[in-house]
């Protein structure tokens, strides 16, 4: 499963989809820039969150707000005195992990035996027997799970009343450095994951400064300037996408945790009292989104929170199933009127909505969807790479993410480069790059050529040979069958405009 990751990962570097940052200078850990296919890769991601939150939803308008924000701001949304991972140090290794990422991996141990006797009887049994029922009743599965569950009930109440219970249970379950096997550990302490900067140019005059850690905060402080200019009655909301930092302590896993990385969130106002059932409604609407890009409906499920924040009163994740595992993919969120209720309380200024139907005003609630786009990146980079065997013995790789969301729709072959077919080629090329991004190749044999488009996902390939020349006619290549067709030149922006539409 890992070495998935590593493939996708190359792939990412060698097709110019992710660069470590800084890499002259060894790289910048958790941070990473996108290359020439990923800036499209992510374009296209946004395009289609925003025309279906943003276009096709009368009540959804945009916005996009700074990423420094008045620091009061932090205060009030509780970023600054709540917004905090548990931190722990080992003193040999001198490494730092999360003291909660670590019991959690440790009671995941528990859930691996258990699977493990699952498959055990599988393969004692056979597929007829009855697997729910072993599962549900087997001493052995059972006694794992319960011990799962003890360990993260006194995860979970040890880092809300007393972090010295986190570093007595690290100790008691001996826990170990994964790499060094040390148990040697520090305390355990918070460690805020804001990062801050000054504004301000005199040492004296300076203030403090965070860069944000959502984007959400910036469409709370402003809902009331969208509401009022945007003429819109409740519920209505609004949706914004853009970077966001935080200071993750454990940065693993690629582009899944990353330092700097970018939301695409929205929230939803509505009269108090109706925001569950909003949340039902987002909760499905959000994962059809998702399911339309046909990447496997069994690559998704619900996590609904049993534990909630005390600013919320329902929220639920939708996960993925990465190649690590099934991982947090969007948040979906009942926020009540926390946030809201805060910066008034703060700010000193009425934030109420004049509700004309029941002729009061209120602060409304809010249910919030909240995506990681980096991490919708690294949904489908895992999911779409492949590599395949063909009916000759040889393998391809292949990049067949959904025609609408890849980098480049369309490449164009002159077979060689002389006798006129690169001017055919580029007059091809010049017509239909209006519509859609598209790439010239004339290097190498046409095959290389096909098994590069492939590798970045480009879903059509259209070669001008000899016969062009005369009757007016390309063959047009598909990523996912290869089967080739010969079509007339006319014909091209209807057959591609087809296959590539969000
Ligand atoms: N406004 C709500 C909010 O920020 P969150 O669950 O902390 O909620 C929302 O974050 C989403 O942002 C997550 O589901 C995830 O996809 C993405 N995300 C959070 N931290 C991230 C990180 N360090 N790197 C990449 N994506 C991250």
């Amino acid at each position: 499963q890992e070495d998935v990751l590593k493939k996708v990962v190359s792939h990412a570097k060698e097709y110019g989809f992710v660069f470590p940052s800084s890499e002259v200078y060894d790289g910048l850990s958790a941070i990473y820039d996108y290359g020439q296919n990923g800036v499209e890769l992510k374009n296209n991601i946004k395009q289609y969150w925003w025309k279906a939150m943003v276009q096709l939803n009368e009540n959804i308008l945009g916005l996009d707000s700074a990423i420094f924000m008045h620091p009061t701001i932090w205060k009030a949304s509780g970023h600054i005195d709540a917004f905090n991972d548990p931190l722990i140090d080992n003193k040999d290794s001198k490494k730092r992990f999360r003291a909660d990422v670590l019991v959690e991996e440790f009671a995941e141990k528990f859930e691996d035996k258990a699977k493990k006797e699952i498959e055990k009887a599988k393969k004692r049994f056979g597929e007829a027997f009855n697997l729910e029922q072993f599962e549900a009743t087997n001493p052995k599965v059972l006694e794992c799970r319960k011990q799962k569950a003890d360990i993260l009930q006194r995860l979970a109440k040890s880092l809300e009343t007393n972090l010295a219970d986190t570093k007595a249970l690290i100790e008691e379950l001996e826990i170990s450095d994964p790499e060094t096997g040390s148990k040697n550990w520090t305390e355990v302490r918070q460690f805020n994951l804001m990062f801050g900067t000054k504004l301000g140019s005199t040492a004296d005059s300076a203030t403090d400064l965070y860069l944000r850690p959502e984007t959400a905060q910036g469409i709370f402080v402003n809902y009331l300037n969208v509401q009022k200019t945007g003429r819109k009655k409740l519920p209505f909301g609004i949706a914004q996408i853009g970077k966001a930092f935080r200071n993750e302590i454990v940065a693993r896993q690629f582009i899944f945790r990353m330092r700097e990385f970018e939301q695409m969130e929205m929230q939803f106002f509505v009269p108090p009292g109706t925001e569950l059932s909003y949340f039902k409604e987002w909760k499905e609407k959000r994962l059809n989104w998702h399911l339309a890009l046909g990447l496997g409906k069994d690559n998704y499920r619900f996590h609904d929170h049993e534990k909630l924040a005390h600013y919320a009163n329902a929220a639920t994740d939708i996960e993925f199933k990465f190649p690590f595992g099934f991982k947090e993919l969007e948040g979906i969120h009942s926020r009540t009127n926390f946030d809201l209720s805060a910066h008034e309380k703060y700010s000193g200024k009425k934030l109420q909505y004049f509700d004309p139907e029941q002729n009061k005003s209120y602060v409304p609630y809010v249910v919030e969807t909240s995506i990681g786009l980096d991490r919708m990146f690294l949904a489908l980079l895992s999911k779409c790479l492949k590599e395949e065997t063909l009916d000759d013995g040889s393998s391809r790789v292949v990049l067949n993410l959904p025609p609408a969301l890849a980098p480049n729709k369309v490449a164009i072959f002159p077979l060689v480069k002389k006798d006129g077919l690169p001017e055919y080629a580029e007059k091809i090329f010049n017509d239909l790059k209006f519509d859609y991004n598209i790439m010239y190749e004339d290097k190498d044999a046409i095959g290389k050529r096909y098994r590069r488009q492939d590798a970045i996902g480009t879903p059509y390939c259209i070669t001008i040979d000899h016969d062009t020349l005369t009757n007016h006619t390309v063959t047009i290549r598909n990523r996912d069958t290869m089967k080739q067709e010969r079509i007339s030149v006319d014909s091209l922006r209807e057959i591609i405009g087809e296959n590539i539409e969000l």
